[in-house]
């Protein structure tokens, strides 16, 4: 079972992961990057099963920036192809889960018989309820941040939005994470202390944590420790500690 004693009552209903490492891991092993790309998809498989078992409701997973596209082609093609065969592979399996697939970012520029598969696993699993798989595909968040400003002047160019309407819960909003909530917790692997361009706006009060283990060997103890670490913090959101402690009271 759990090495973790995690609370029940204080499940994130968000969480969301940059999946680093998998060159570095499959390099330690004097193999090819997508050697640790396909070891990746088992860890994500068991990012997966720890969240819906403990009832995280959303699931966003770092899989490609924007910036990835600026890696070797052939990295590029085995990426997307690693992308296809675990969707086929999955869906079934996703439907067991009571997973629900779904995406952000410019999935219209993936090759594509990657939009035929997510479309045709987005179908599929689209009555699931009791996880969203939310998969972050050539993904970059000031492009979306971009996008909405992009979006939101148009409207107002054309009298459709009041500048004066323009507020915190707007902007979200136009975001491509509109029908979510703000992740709750953030896990890095692979000791990279960054956010890389990935839900800027949205991670205004995540909790983020880092841990050095590379995305392949990240299995669902070591998810259960981050919720574990998460939930020993305490979240304040600019009140004093006081003013919690009195609120929970
Ligand atoms: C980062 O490791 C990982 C990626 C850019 C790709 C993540 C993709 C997967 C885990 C597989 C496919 C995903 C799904 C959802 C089925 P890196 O290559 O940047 O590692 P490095 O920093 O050690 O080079």
């Amino acid at each position: 079972m759990k090495d973790f004693k995690i609370d029940q009552n204080k499940i994130p209903k968000h969480v969301a992961i940059i999946m680093d490492g998998n060159g570095r891991w499959a390099k330690q092993k004097g193999e090819l990057r997508i050697f640790g790309h396909t070891n990746g998809v088992d860890s994500v498989r068991e990012a997966l099963t720890a969240a819906g078992e403990i009832g995280v409701e959303y699931l966003t997973l770092y899989a490609f920036s924007t910036e990835n596209w600026n890696r070797p082609k052939e990295e590029i093609a085995a990426l997307m192809d690693l992308l296809v065969q675990s969707i086929y592979n999955e869906t079934d399996e996703l439907n067991k889960k009571g997973v629900k697939l779904a995406t952000i970012g410019d999935v219209e520029i993936l090759p594509k018989s990657c939009q035929k598969a997510l479309i045709e696993a987005k179908e599929k699993t689209k009555d699931n309820k009791k996880i969203t798989l939310i998969l972050a595909l050539s993904y970059s968040s000031r492009r979306e941040i971009s996008l909405a400003i992009q979006k939101m002047s148009k409207e107002v160019s054309q009298g459709e939005l009041n500048p004066n309407a323009i507020n915190e819960d707007l902007v979200s909003s136009y975001l491509s994470t509109a029908d979510y909530p703000d992740p709750e917790l953030l896990i890095r692997t692979s000791g990279e202390n960054r956010v890389s361009n990935f839900l800027m706006w949205q991670l205004a009060y995540t909790e983020l944590y880092f841990t050095d283990i590379l995305w392949p060997d990240f299995k669902k103890k070591n998810f259960y420790k981050a919720i574990y670490d998460y939930q020993q913090r305490e979240r304040r959101f600019g009140k004093t500690s006081e003013q919690i402690l009195n609120h929970n009271a």
